[in-house]
């Protein structure tokens, strides 16, 4: 039964590189279907049209890249039909971000961009807030830790889908130097298609085209037995971790990549976890200050 009188309908928008957001998608839209509301996702990928119709209630949410979102979510935000209904008020909208590193300084700001963008396009953001789920750069989320942030997701997007059928915003208010780190963050998107055009291919590749199927921005072409890479990279990792025989490697800033691959299928299979997982001890010091709050504090 629909508890909320507010929204009969949503949409989960989602951008994802290697699976994490796309699995928070839908466990976010399985959230609201429980709550009695039809919801439905669409993924921002290159080739993929936008879907017709408006619904009640948008929801958007995406993979932190840079403390700041991937470029499909501006450009998507660009074609989105003036929200402003007959009377001008503007459409709800609910902005999820999905980080590694958590609500810590610099992620404090990632929802920013988004949030005002969608303001000129007519649309009001009536919650907005960070999930986490395993990091798929730099460095690894710890397995306990990786297994424990998808435990607790289905708790952590009910929550957030009880509040806003409920009607309570919330709104985070980050100060000015996480809006210039966030903002920093927009010179990754240069870089990104940098990094793309000097992607290596090695003699191991065989030419199975998987990466060019899978990349979301279609910025992979095969031409004949080698993958090609084009200008339009988002620096999402997907290639390199999907390609089977590790035939990718980076021209330069290696160190974005985790070592020892990152495959969100395997942290799946390893659930349920088979003990009490200790995150104050897993999850020490201030890198993973933000998983911590994560996990062991229920969001405000
Ligand atoms: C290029 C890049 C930049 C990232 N930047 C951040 C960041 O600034 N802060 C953070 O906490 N996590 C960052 N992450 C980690 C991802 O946001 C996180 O692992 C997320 O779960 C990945 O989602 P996906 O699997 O849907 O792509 C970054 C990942 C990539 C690939």
């Amino acid at each position: 039964m629909n508890q909320s009188p507010l929204y009969r309908s949503a949409r989960v928008v989602y951008f994802s590189g290697t699976g994490c957001t796309a699995l928070v998608a839908r466990v976010l839209r399985e959230a609201f279907v429980r709550h009695g509301v039809e919801a439905a996702s669409h993924e921002l990928r290159a080739g993929v049209p936008d879907p017709e119709g408006s619904p009640d209630l948008l929801v958007v949410v995406y993979a932190v890249h840079a403390c700041n979102a991937p470029e499909p979510v501006y450009e998507w935000i660009g074609r989105l039909p003036d929200g402003r209904r007959a009377d001008g008020s503007p459409s709800p909208v609910v902005v999820l971000s999905n980080s590694g590193g958590g609500e810590v300084w610099p992620n404090l700001a990632c929802r920013v961009g988004v949030i005002s963008r969608l303001a000129k396009r007519g649309y009001r953001t009536v919650h907005d807030q960070m999930l986490v789920m395993p990091s798929n750069w730099i460095v690894a989320s710890k397995p306990p830790l990786a297994a424990r942030l998808l435990e607790i997701l289905p708790e952590r997007c009910d929550q957030v889908v009880a509040r806003v059928l409920a009607g309570r915003e919330r709104h985070s208010r980050p100060g000015w130097i996480d809006r210039l780190t966030s903002a920093c963050g927009e010179a990754e998107k240069i870089g990104a298609h940098e990094f793309g055009k000097r992607i290596r291919v090695s003699a191991a590749c065989n030419a199975c085209g998987l990466c060019a199927r899978q990349c979301p921005a279609a910025n992979i072409t095969m031409n004949g037995s080698r993958p090609v890479f084009g200008k339009k990279c988002l620096l999402c990792l997907k290639c390199f971790y999907a390609c089977p025989t590790q035939a990718l490697s980076p021209g330069f800033a290696k160190f974005i990549l985790v070592p020892s691959g990152f495959n969100l299928k395997d942290i799946e299979s390893s659930l349920p976890w088979p003990e009490a997982v200790d995150v104050e001890r897993e999850a020490a010091g201030w890198v993973w200050s933000g998983v911590r709050k994560y996990l062991l504090e229920t969001p405000d």
